[in-house]
């Protein structure tokens, strides 16, 4: 846990832009982080992880290593564990790996990380490269057994996922899925879903980008398939909504007092949901998302009214 010095270095420099209040996160920080049973397992894992493509790859190609450190110091501290990357998203997972062996933390984070050697499309894999890019990623996160691999943008599934299931039964991954964040790729997501065992899926889910309650977070509950959620503020998207506006005064109701609370309240209070990972470049925002997993969470009626702010709002 961070302790109010570190708070006050945090938020130190932030000024008047600064949309944190220290004393009530300081408050909130009291509360425990809410975990969630991986479904296939019952590990408990916490509500709120990091991601590692967007401003956390900016960050990561940085010769200055600093916010790195400070990003995953402050995730670490603050209880989470699981961190999100993939061979694909820059430097983030050679230096993730890199700096959190120099800050000590290799083995308290739940590493996440993809294979994908298809692309996005129809192409196949070459199985050897596949493997190579999984040796890869041992090498840089430095963790063995991996805790999660997933097949990332449904690429190539049969051949790569076909890999993932043998390096599980093997004790190399703990935990083996699929990710996609495409609305046209639900219907072969589903398929998976229900033909293969899934430890966990990785998908976009955000209060304005709630498409996924529709059949994917009712079959991930159906089939004991965990969730891991992308996008949760739409990356720009929903900044951009709510630009220049005050959190609600009900928004406390739940223990949310900014934004980024509010919109990770409202995705952690969905039953299927067993992590998020916003990604973040900044230690004070990584701070405030862990935010978003402590104290009470809105119920139905809560959500629902949550849902009318925000689609009330002008869309970029
Ligand atoms: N197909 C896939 O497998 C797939 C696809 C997309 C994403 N993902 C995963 O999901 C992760 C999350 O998605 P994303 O990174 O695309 O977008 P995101 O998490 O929805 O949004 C990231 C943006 O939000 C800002 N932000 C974060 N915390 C904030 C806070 N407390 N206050 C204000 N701004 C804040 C960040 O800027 P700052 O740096 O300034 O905080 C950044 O610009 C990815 O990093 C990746 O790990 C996977």
């Amino acid at each position: 846990m961070l302790t109010r010095r570190d708070w006050l270095t945090l938020t130190a420099g932030a000024g008047a832009a600064l949309t944190l209040n220290p004393k009530m996160l300081f408050a909130l920080q009291a509360q425990p982080l809410i975990k969630r049973a991986i479904p296939s397992s019952g590990e408990e894992i916490p509500i709120i992880g990091l991601g590692s493509s967007a401003t956390f790859a900016q960050i990561a190609r940085q010769e200055d290593l600093d916010a790195v450190r400070g990003v995953l110091d402050t995730l670490v501290k603050e209880g989470g564990t699981v961190f999100d990357t993939a061979p694909s998203y820059g430097a983030s997972e050679e230096v993730a790996g890199r700096v959190a062996a120099e800050l000590g933390h290799t083995e308290r984070i739940f590493w996440a990380t993809k294979v994908n050697v298809a692309g996005r499309g129809n192409n196949r894999a070459d199985p050897a490269a596949a493997r190579a890019q999984i040796d890869t990623s041992f090498s840089r996160l430095k963790k063995n057994p991996i805790d999660l691999i997933q097949v990332h943008n449904l690429g190539d599934v049969p051949t790569q996922l076909g890999i993932l299931k043998e390096l599980k039964a093997e004790g190399r991954i703990r935990y083996i899925g699929v990710t996609s964040t495409s609305e046209q790729q639900y219907p072969e997501l589903e398929r998976i879903m229900q033909s293969e065992p899934l430890d966990f899926i990785g998908v976009d889910y955000a209060i304005d980008n709630r498409e996924v309650e529709n059949r994917i977070l009712p079959l991930a509950q159906e089939r004991k398939i965990g969730v891991l959620v992308y996008l949760p503020f739409g990356r720009t998207r929903l900044w951009s909504r709510v630009k220049g506006r005050e959190v609600p005064e009900w928004a406390k109701e739940f223990d949310a007092t900014t934004w980024a609370q509010f919109f990770l309240k409202f995705i952690a209070a969905h039953p299927a949901v067993t992590c998020i990972t916003p990604a973040t470049s900044q230690p004070r925002n990584m701070a405030d998302n862990i935010g978003g997993g402590r104290g009470r969470l809105p119920d139905e009626a809560m959500r629902k009214r949550m849902v009318e702010l925000v689609d009330s709002l002008p869309s970029a």
